[in-house]
């Protein structure tokens, strides 16, 4: 079956640790899928649609410390029930296939990272869109501290960290380097171990990626790995 055939109206998930590239392999991929004469629309999550994106200015451009980690996994819940509604679904039944830029299984891992449970995660998720999950997810993995090298810890986050509960921890990335610098790295050595062992109840197929090597080679990693699937 060609690559195009195989994708027609399915719902593929790039996550991992930041800094992991996958923006570019969406890219990539978009490109040599459009090529092949294949729909492609691109989402990210959170944001990907006007109230999506008003809601990723909250979490990403606020306080974090005084947000509770419950509101929070709402606001990315909420922001991914609209992008389902309003871009992945229409998308997938006009047969496009949909590259999304991180999804549920990010909530598992930074969130749960943070010490929120991951059964309830699944279960808002479940809420929040449905059947609409997709038949893969790749994770594109890199160290923690490569992930930091590659990012230079990009300054889209507002730095905060929770000061009233320790067990939530930093949610976010945090971009000042100071004296609580090992915490974070330890923090997000956590994130990367969550990826890499994603609830088995999680919907679809989990394919891990090594994406230490060059944008070309990962590239080909998950080209292989499109080729090798039933999805
Ligand atoms: P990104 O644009 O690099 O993907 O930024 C999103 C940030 O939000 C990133 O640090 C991961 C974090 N995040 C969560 O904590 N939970 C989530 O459910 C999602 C989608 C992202």
């Amino acid at each position: 079956m060609s690559l195009k055939d195989k994708l027609t109206g399915k719902f593929i998930v790039f996550d991992g640790p930041d800094g992991s590239g996958k923006g570019t392999q969406i890219r990539l991929l978009a490109e040599k899928l459009k090529a092949e004469g294949l729909g492609v629309t691109l989402a990210r999550d959170p944001g990907g649609t006007e109230i999506g994106d008003r809601i990723r200015q909250v979490l990403l451009g606020y306080d974090l410390s005084k947000m509770d980690v419950r509101c929070e996994t709402f606001l990315f819940m909420a922001s991914r029930a609209q992008l389902v509604g309003e871009a992945v679904e229409p998308a997938m039944k006009a047969g496009h296939v949909v590259l999304c830029d991180r999804f549920i299984s990010a909530t598992c891992a930074y969130q749960g990272a943070a010490g929120y449970d991951m059964g309830r995660i699944l279960e808002l998720g479940r809420f929040a869109v449905g059947d609409t999950w997709p038949q893969l997810t790749f994770i594109l993995d890199v160290p923690s501290e490569e992930g930091f090298r590659r990012t230079g810890r990009k300054p889209h986050h507002t730095g905060n960290r929770r000061k009233h509960d320790g067990n939530q921890g930093l949610l976010l990335q945090d971009i000042e380097i100071d004296a609580m610098e090992s915490r974070p790295l330890e923090y997000h050595r956590k994130v990367r171990n969550l990826f890499l062992a994603l609830p088995p109840e999680y919907p679809g197929r989990i394919e891990i990626i090594d994406a230490t090597g060059s944008p070309e080679q990962v590239h080909q990693s998950l080209l292989e790995v499109l080729e090798r699937v039933d999805l």
